[in-house]
């Protein structure tokens, strides 16, 4: 059987880290790939991970390139190229500089792998799905941006220490762009099918939705960069779903065309995801306040697609 193949852009400490999940799970072969500069970076990452493989016991071949060459026939490029922020940033203070590297990137991974599924990590994020998806051309379907699946992850993990349960037994839904607009639902809440409302009071969960809000500033003030093993483990859990063809529901910045009320943007919302991508956006009920807070996180994500589009008036 063929193995499956991933290209990672950016070999910094997503796209690294990226490279060790997708590894350790045998998702398939992966190629770090980065700016000739850096190329070396990249290649002493793949062989240092590749040298971990007899101990940790995985099968498959890393290697580093700065050349879109060794990109061709990649199931799923995720990329990660682009500056992260530092303390007292916000992720919109990024885009100046990531909407040009996303946009060279998108353009070229589109000529050397026209049928990969992108899934876009840089930041900031619905600004830079939405600039992946006019730079490379592709349908929306093949365009998937990574925040949901690490949001959400945050919210399950401040639930769990609260509540002194395993992570694995909470289940949560959050919608929205990747800003602290964020909308995590409490509503859609659960642990082992009972609703957190019964175990929790309410100015706790409250407390873990701001926390999770927040998740991303309270890493960059500890450790003065963003946050990177999670955010991996978002992207690859993305990957996995799609090259197992898994038809997982998560939560990911996908193209609304009308649900939600959203029409022309990548925005967070669960959606099933599998070989073809992103294969249907899911819409579940919000109630008036639930549905304010979407709104109004959309219209964040279309402010910063609007700063895209003056940067860069092509990509309009
Ligand atoms: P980093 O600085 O450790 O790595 C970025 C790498 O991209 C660097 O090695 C750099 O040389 C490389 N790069 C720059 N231009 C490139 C190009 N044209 N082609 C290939 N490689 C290129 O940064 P880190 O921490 O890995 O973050 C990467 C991005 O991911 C940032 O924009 C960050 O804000 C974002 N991020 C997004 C998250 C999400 O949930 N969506 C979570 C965490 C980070
Ligand atoms: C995070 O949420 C900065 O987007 C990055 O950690």
């Amino acid at each position: 059987m063929r193995r499956a193949k991933i290209s990672v852009i950016g070999a910094g400490n997503v796209g690294a880290s990226c490279a060790v999940w997708a590894a350790a799970k045998e998702l398939g072969d992966v190629v770090l790939v980065e700016i000739p500069h850096s190329v070396g970076v990249a290649q002493g990452k793949a062989l240092d991970l590749f040298c971990a493989s007899p101990m940790e016991r995985f099968d498959a071949n890393i290697t580093g390139t700065s050349d879109y060459k060794d990109v061709e026939g990649s199931d799923v490029v995720i990329v990660t190229a682009g500056i992260p922020r530092k303390p007292g940033m916000s992720r919109d203070d990024l885009i100046a500089t990531n909407v040009k590297i996303v946009k060279s990137v998108s353009e070229q991974v589109a000529q050397a792998a026209p049928n990969a599924i992108m899934i876009i990590v840089s930041n900031p994020l619905d600004a830079m799905v939405y600039t992946a998806w006019k730079a490379s051309g592709f349908p929306t379907n093949q365009i998937v941006g990574q925040a949901g699946c690490l949001d959400v992850a945050r919210f399950r993990a401040f639930l769990a220490m609260e509540l002194d349960v395993s992570v694995e037994d909470i289940q949560a839904l959050l919608l929205g762009g990747h800003g602290d607009d964020m909308v995590p639902l409490p509503r859609y809440t659960s642990v082992h099918g009972i609703p957190v409302s019964q175990l929790l009071p309410e100015e706790t969960i409250n407390a873990c939705v701001e926390r999770a809000k927040a998740g991303g500033g309270e890493i960059v003030k500890m450790m003065g960069t963003s946050a990177y093993y999670a955010p991996a483990s978002g992207s690859v859990q993305m990957a996995e779903a799609i090259i197992k063809d898994k038809k997982r529901i998560l939560p990911c910045a996908a193209y609304c065309d009308g649900e939600y009320g959203i029409d022309g943007l990548f925005v967070g919302v669960p959606c099933v995801l599998g070989k073809n991508g992103v294969e249907r956006v899911v819409q579940i009920e919000l109630n008036e306040g639930e549905q304010a807070m979407m709104d109004a996180s959309a219209s964040h994500v279309a402010d910063l697609v609007n700063t895209v589009k003056k940067t860069f008036p092509e990509l309009g």
